[in-house]
């Protein structure tokens, strides 16, 4: 069997990731290292004799050099704190887990002589491009709390004297996904025929890649990635906010009366692109929004549970002078 460590793996693409890692590899055993704070969702989890679920914190040194004690041959690091209107918020559990949870992970993996150690970046280390395409070459400009404690992160990571490799992925659609990221908040929005709101004009721009496809990429970086290296993953999907917010309402057959253009994100990055020529791998599922907003209408109990408790009391704090 071999060991491989999944941090952030009740969150969206980490649950995904240890579901394709499980039918793709046979002989892996996976523990799956998470801290269920608000993002963490036990109905995310596969049941599965080959996966070992420990909730803890990645920051927390103790807690991170038991878990290792085994050994593992592959760390795969999606543990983080994700949303940027929360970082704007306050940065500090950003600081100390994107920051200090990967150079925690980092000095266990360094101890025990990992193979190998995949860290799960963002295009957003780029920052806002008018025009044209990052490459991996191409300088961080991160330009919030959330993208810098990632960008901050890659750096910690390249310099850890660790065999990492980076990943910097655009915009995750699918199911699972937290109802406070712009897609799953739209579409239950709109399935309560509340308003979805649209930040500023609606024509910032992102590419939007199936979770199950960056996942696919994860494992291909995996298996042929060269440590030391960063690698860009794109859907290829460059799209107006506005674009799927009147796909979603079309779907649904609800009225674009519906979208709501409320104030502005501060500092909100315009637009991400990304060139990812190096990797020399294509995403296997052209965008289409169908079956994540189907996905949502059949598992209504998911997003009812999430979209209660902590989320009502942050939907207000964010949007209630807004719409
Ligand atoms: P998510 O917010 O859905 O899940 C994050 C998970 O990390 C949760 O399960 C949470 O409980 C866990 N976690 C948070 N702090 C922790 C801590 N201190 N210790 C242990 N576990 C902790 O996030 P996601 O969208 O699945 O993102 C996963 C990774 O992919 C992140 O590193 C993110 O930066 C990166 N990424 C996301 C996207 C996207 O579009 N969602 C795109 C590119 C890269
Ligand atoms: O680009 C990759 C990044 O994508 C990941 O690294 C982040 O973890 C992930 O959260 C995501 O960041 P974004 O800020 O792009 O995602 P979000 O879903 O928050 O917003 C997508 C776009 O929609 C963005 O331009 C802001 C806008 N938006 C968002 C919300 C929540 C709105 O117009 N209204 C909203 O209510």
């Amino acid at each position: 069997m071999t060991r491989v460590l999944v941090t952030g793996g009740a969150g969206f693409i980490g649950s995904h990731f240890i579901k394709l890692a499980l039918r793709r590899h046979p002989d892996w055993h996976i523990v799956n290292l998470d801290n269920l704070t608000y993002a963490g969702n036990p109905a995310n989890l596969p049941t599965d004799p080959r996966h070992e679920f420990i909730k803890g914190d990645i920051a927390d040194a103790a807690t991170v050099n038991r878990v290792f004690e085994p050994g593992f041959e592959l760390v795969v690091n999606l543990a983080a704190e994700t949303h940027v209107d929360r970082s704007l918020r306050g940065a500090a559990d950003f600081i100390r887990t994107d920051v200090l949870g990967t150079h925690t992970l980092l000095a266990a993996a360094r101890q025990h002589q990992v193979a190998k150690f995949i860290q799960i970046s963002t295009d957003e280390v780029y920052g806002s491009l008018q025009t044209g395409r990052a490459t991996e070459e191409s300088p961080l400009r991160p330009a919030n709390p959330y993208a810098a404690s990632k960008a901050a992160a890659d750096l910690v990571a390249l310099t850890a004297g660790v065999p990492v490799i980076i990943t910097r992925c655009t915009n995750n659609y699918g199911p699972n996904q937290h109802v406070e990221k712009f897609i799953p908040l739209c579409i239950t929005n709109a399935l309560d025929n509340q308003p979805l709101p649209v930040y500023g004009d609606g024509r910032n721009i992102r590419d939007w890649i199936h979770v199950e496809d960056h996942c696919a990429a994860i494992d291909h970086v995996i298996e042929h990635g060269t440590p030391g290296e960063i690698y860009n993953i794109a859907g290829g999907n460059e799209l107006e906010n506005i674009t799927i917010a009147r796909q979603i309402c079309r779907i649904l057959a609800k009225p674009e009366s519906l979208i709501k253009f409320v104030t502005d994100r501060p500092g909100h990055d315009r637009r991400y692109a990304l060139n990812a020529d190096k990797l020399g791998w294509k995403p296997q599922r052209p965008f289409d929004l169908t079956g994540t907003v189907e996905w949502y209408r059949a598992n209504e109990a998911w997003w009812r549970k999430v979209k209660s408790g902590e989320f009502r009391q942050y939907y207000q704090q964010q949007y209630g002078q807004r719409l």
